[in-house]
């Protein structure tokens, strides 16, 4: 990896946490909760920061982070990209293992925020997507987020599995008390779930569920709105707009790419951020279309390389309603990432950030390590495969995509697959999540660390 590159260089940087955290910095991060940014409102939803946390998989972006973010007052956000790595059944049932780990993940958030919006995000290109769409409703998700292909039928799977939640949210109706979320849900149900299944019915009477499609473009806005429109009679509760500039699985080509400057060794000085601008602008132009078909309100999400306030005030202007943020995240104390790969993203360099092929069939962005430069020299045949994805063939794949993001979360960082933002390299200290929500949403004392940096 190369040098840290600008940027203050700390010799003592560390990704593990330091609990001689300083009690006068705590106590000042619990006093500033209020955030000078307005509400994000989706649905019946609230949340005092508008912000979003990304989904990171795998076992990046778990109950430890997504409860962390939802307690500060944002949305947190599991990924269910092979969630249940970790089972000792994983290798024999892939899809029980993370179909249990769904559950689990969401309860230990639960616990860490009672009170906050807790979702997840799914992979449209996940094989067996719909039943791991359906896991997440019946665990009790707030919002779904599902990217990395089209989630044609995700109004349909969210549909269905209200619908078998109905008997027992309208007995939950009975004795909930008023104005809990749980009377929330309930009343929705009692008022009629989506519809029976069938694609008709869809959409008529609301969902408890919020749903939103990842996109990248006018185009696929366009495509992604009218097909739900089409098929189901709805639209997206909420859309999350994903730039040039973000980590994981990437909505563009790696030409487009290259027009827009996202794809060199130094993103920070070459990328066109005012051609990507004015995408944004059409893209809330077309939502704004189907909001008013609808005669609801579709905030409209900006993701990709916020790192920092001024970045988030620029969405902001351009007429987003909130932010979502994931490699920012990555080197916080609750990040569910083990410390090494933290430390990659501390250590990183500007010149490390690099576009790689995956085997989705997508380009990414990854931090530079052996494993890439083994990728490079040729096919890296998988030992065993569980089916992870729907277009991948497992014979002539590059490599295989869940085997190097386990080794990741395992922290066997030459064999790991490194996912990143084009600003991770700007990390460069652990923070706490309550810090990085400050720091976005442009708090007084952000930068207070209650490791007294
Ligand atoms: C380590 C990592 C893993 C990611 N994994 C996923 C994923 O599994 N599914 C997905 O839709 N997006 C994934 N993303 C994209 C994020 O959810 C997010 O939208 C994006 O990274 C935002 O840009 P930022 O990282 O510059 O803030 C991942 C991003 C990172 C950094």
């Amino acid at each position: 990896m190369g040098r840290k590159s600008g940027i203050c260089k700390r010799k003592d940087r560390q990704a593990e946490f330091w609990p001689c955290a300083g009690l006068r910095g705590r106590e000042e991060i619990m006093e500033q909760k209020e955030s000078r940014l307005k509400a994000l409102k989706i649905g019946q939803l609230v949340a005092k920061r508008p912000v979003i946390q990304g989904g990171m998989g795998i076992g990046i972006s778990l109950s430890s982070l997504a409860g962390a973010v939802a307690k500060a007052g944002g949305i947190g956000i599991i990924s269910t990209a092979q969630i249940g790595f970790r089972d000792p059944d994983f290798e024999k049932n892939p899809l029980e293992a993370n179909k249990q780990a769904i559950h689990q993940e969401l309860k230990k958030a639960r616990e860490i925020a009672p009170q906050g919006i807790i979702g997840f995000n799914i992979m449209a290109a996940s094989r067996d997507y719909g039943q791991y769409v359906k896991e997440a409703v019946r665990a009790g998700a707030d919002v779904i987020i599902s990217g990395a292909g089209l989630p044609v039928d995700m109004p349909k799977f969210v549909a269905e599995a209200e619908a078998e939640n109905l008997p027992e949210s309208v007995a939950v109706a009975e004795t909930a008390d008023p104005g809990t979320k749980e009377a929330a849900n309930a009343a929705f149900a009692a008022g009629g779930a989506a519809g029976t299944g069938t694609d008709s019915t869809v959409g008529t009477n609301g969902r408890r569920t919020m749903i939103a499609p990842i996109v990248s473009s006018v185009k696929s806005t366009l495509v992604i709105c009218r097909m739900w429109d089409r098929k189901y009679q709805t639209a997206p509760d909420f859309v999350v707009i994903e730039g040039p500039c973000a980590g994981g699985h990437l909505g563009f080509s790696r030409e487009q790419l290259t027009a827009y400057g996202a794809d060199t060794e130094c993103v920070s000085r070459t990328y066109h951020q005012a051609e990507y601008d004015e995408e944004i602008h059409g893209i809330i132009r077309t939502v704004k279309e189907y909001a008013e078909k609808y005669g609801k309100e579709i905030p409209v999400i900006s993701a990709g390389g916020i790192f920092d306030h001024e970045d988030v005030l620029h969405q902001l202007s351009l007429g987003a309603d909130g932010v979502q943020a994931a490699t920012r995240f990555v080197t916080t104390v609750e990040c569910d990432a083990p410390s090494a790969y933290k430390q990659a993203y501390l250590d990183a360099g500007q010149e490390d950030i690099v576009i790689v092929k995956s085997p989705v069939g997508m380009p990414g962005r990854a931090i530079k390590n052996k494993f890439l430069e083994r990728a490079a020299r040729g096919p890296i045949p998988p030992e065993r495969c569980v089916r992870c994805l729907d277009r991948c063939d497992p014979a002539s794949t590059p490599y295989c995509i869940t085997r190097a993001l386990i080794q990741a979360a395992r922290g066997n960082l030459d064999e790991a697959l490194l996912f990143c933002g084009s600003n991770a390299y700007r990390c460069e200290r652990v923070e706490t999540v309550e810090e990085v929500m400050r720091a976005l949403c442009g708090e007084e004392n952000a930068r207070e660390s209650v490791f007294g940096v």
